[in-house]
């Protein structure tokens, strides 16, 4: 099994990349679960879950006080306090999952606020101990992470078998993402793969794709700027449900192609036996 993380600068198209992946490998017959790791989680939406018109339903689980205390005998904020290390996560899915289109189960997470908020380690604690669990129980794990670095001083990403940076034109989508790559690379991700998204004609990807190798990052697919997109934030419907979507379902799956490719052990399959460690 594969935990894959999609990061990078705020709006560069995370969530529709990790959702379009999630589905496309779904419909290749992977068993996938997609968590929502954004602390406004919208991921949903993109993948196209049973739980449209209510969104403000949604409320990630590290935001679930009552919940965090319960299974780590302490609250989220707590500091100095004694908690469970190893909090019962195995009916968590079956709990909080939703389904969605092809087969993708969503699980929204969200992500802990650390800053001046006291010791979120009993939050922290759960959410990997839920990712790990998550692990072996699909083929495929995507994270849609929120934006920035932030996510990277957590557990949860860096457990991640892979790292997906997305990065558009533009001088600060490049330079998040390769502080993103950088920091990867000192935590030990072990693959950081590059995606420029958003292409138009007169970019020149050679350029981005040679700023993130300085940060030790393969550019493995570029997208180009597809109004298609702009169908899909009109009418909710997932790209890959449009007819206008058409070319951009082709690209996700030459992208999912190329990671399988990239992940591929000799003689296995993307569901390689590799585990997530516990790093942290
Ligand atoms: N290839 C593309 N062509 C055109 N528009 C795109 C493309 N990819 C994404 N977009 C658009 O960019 C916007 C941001 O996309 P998305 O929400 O996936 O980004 P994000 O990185 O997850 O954002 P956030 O940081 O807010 O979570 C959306 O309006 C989406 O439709
Ligand atoms: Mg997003």
């Amino acid at each position: 099994m594969i935990t894959l993380a999609v990061t990078g600068k705020g709006g560069v198209g995370k969530t529709s990349i990790a959702a379009g992946l999630a589905r496309t490998f779904a419909r290749k017959g992977l068993r996938v679960i997609a968590l929502d790791m954004d602390p406004s989680p919208n991921l949903w939406y993109s993948l196209g879950c049973g739980i449209a018109g209510q969104p403000g339903t949604i409320i990630p689980l590290i935001s679930r006080k009552d919940f965090i205390e319960e299974r780590t005998g302490a609250p989220p904020g707590a500091s100095g306090m004694v908690f469970r290390i190893n909090p019962k996560v195995n009916d968590v899915l079956e709990m909080f999952g939703v389904s969605c289109r092809d087969g993708v189960r969503l699980l929204v997470l969200g992500a802990i606020r650390t800053g001046g908020g006291g010791c979120y380690c009993p939050a922290n604690t759960l959410a990997r101990r839920l990712v790990s669990h998550l692990s072996g129980e699909a083929d495929l794990l995507v994270m849609d992470m929120e934006a920035g670095v932030e996510h990277l001083g957590r557990g949860t990403t860096r457990s991640a078998q892979a790292l997906m940076v997305i990065v558009e034109p533009g001088l600060k989508s490049v330079e998040t993402a390769f502080q993103i790559a950088k920091m990867a690379k000192e935590l030990g991700i072990p693959r950081i793969f590059g995606v420029i998204n958003k292409l138009r004609p007169g970019d020149d990807p050679g350029l981005i794709a040679k700023r993130l190798a300085e940060a030790g990052v393969i550019t493995i697919f570029a997208f180009p700027y597809d109004p298609a997109m702009e169908v899909t934030d009109r009418t909710g419907v997932p790209v890959i449900d449009l007819t206008e979507g058409e070319k951009m379902k082709a690209r996700l799956l030459e992208l999912a192609e190329v990671i399988e490719k990239h992940m591929l052990v000799p003689g296995s399959s993307l569901a390689e036996k590799e585990r997530p460690d516990s790093r942290d």
